[in-house]
């Protein structure tokens, strides 16, 4: 069974599911995926916009209960995708963002035009709190676009990489598909996840994606990635 530890399953919170019943449905959704662990990570920008931190316990809590009662194999744990802001590392310290699912993991994501030494420094900020950052859908940023660049974020800030599992079923832009191809092969994917969102094109394709992987990179590949999507072993959580 995968562990999704990107999704924007819980509604009311963010531009994920809007209504009780696509959380329900999304739920439903992920289990014939494969998945029996979901992250649910609502969008949070730390500082500039208030999160609704009680309609998401409540509607959290709520999702639980629902899985509970229909006896669904899945479980629930709460973390959120945090795009990069200057508080975002005071928060963090101060323990007022929320991790992957209470662990040393925090997904980060930047806007597509941040550049390469925004995303560096932020890295480096977030790596000096003491929590290990993970780039949400690293596939995304135009600054980073080569195999060196990821080495350096992961050797020197401890980043680990998600990508989207929607991803390896589209076909990658021209310029980019050495880059992604590399990405794998070279081993520097930690995570895929769904980043599923309610509305039609962003539903949960966990399945189809790890066969993607598996018929472009091989087994050993695919392995690795599994291994890794077992949240709690994660080397350090
Ligand atoms: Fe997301």
């Amino acid at each position: 069974m995968f562990t999704d530890i990107h999704s924007h399953v819980i509604w009311g919170v963010d531009d994920g599911a809007e209504e009780k019943e696509e959380t329900v449905r999304m739920l439903q959704e992920a289990v014939t995926d494969g998945i029996g662990t979901i992250i649910c990570t609502p969008h949070m920008t730390p500082g500039v916009y208030e999160f609704p931190q009680a309609v998401f316990e409540e509607h959290f809590r709520e999702a639980e209960d629902f899985i509970r009662e229909n006896a669904m194999p899945l479980r629930l744990f709460s973390g959120a995708e945090v795009l990069y802001t200057e508080q975002t590392p005071r928060l963090l310290r101060e323990g007022r963002i929320p991790t992957l699912g209470a662990s040393q993991y925090v997904l980060v994501e930047f806007s597509p035009t941040d550049s390469l030494s925004h995303i560096q420094d932020a890295l480096q900020k977030v790596s000096g709190t003491g929590y290990l950052p993970v780039i949400a859908h690293m596939e995304r940023y135009p600054a980073i676009g080569k195999i060196d660049q990821v080495r350096e974020l992961k050797s020197r800030f401890r980043t680990m990489v998600q990508i989207n599992a929607r991803s390896l079923i589209r076909k990658q832009p021209f310029f980019r598909r050495r880059f992604f191809d590399s990405l794998f092969q070279e081993g520097l994917v930690d995570y895929i996840a769904t980043d599923t969102h309610a509305f039609a094109g962003r539903g949960t394709c966990m399945t189809e994606g790890m066969q993607a992987l598996r018929s472009k990179y091989g087994e050993n590949i695919a392995q690795a990635i599994e291994r890794k999507l077992d949240f709690f072993s994660f080397p350090d959580a």
